[in-house]
């Protein structure tokens, strides 16, 4: 079952980035499945650090596009980004060492995350990014 649904108003106006966000909540749906389905540490484990990983390939794009764009709020996107991979990095490293399982809170958090983080911080460059020809 799908934790988060792709929809047309997650969409930012930018083809590529719309299909980096869909990858994004297919690792999480796939990711939530697993937790559901009880799998072993390790696929668990692989999923979470290609979610890590995909993460930090798509916000590299984003913030390519910004500095292409002289974008204004290139600063506090980026720092929400950094934020972001901090935490993630941070449960990757508790759930190796045991401290932490997954859990519906996580889950509930990176669909929260992503969903706000597009609707209100990505939605904010898409008039910048089609003006300089990113659509
Ligand atoms: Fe699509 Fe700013 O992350």
């Amino acid at each position: 079952m799908a934790i988060i649904k792709w929809t047309e108003s997650l969409s930012v106006g930018v083809a590529e980035i719309d299909e980096q966000h869909q990858n994004l909540i297919n690792l999480i749906n796939s990711l939530h499945d697993a937790m559901l389905k009880k799998q072993s540490k390790e696929v668990l484990a692989d999923i979470l650090d290609k979610l890590a990983a995909y993460t930090v390939y798509h916000f590299s794009t984003e913030e390519k596009y910004m500095e292409q764009c002289n974008y204004q709020g290139l600063y506090y996107h980026k720092k929400e980004h950094e934020r972001f991979v901090e935490k993630i990095e941070s449960f990757i490293r508790d759930y190796q060492a045991n401290k932490l399982g997954l859990s519906i809170e996580l889950m509930t958090f990176l669909k929260d995350w992503l969903t706000n983080h597009i609707m209100i911080t990505d939605k904010k460059y898409t008039a910048v990014f089609n003006e300089n020809g990113i659509v």
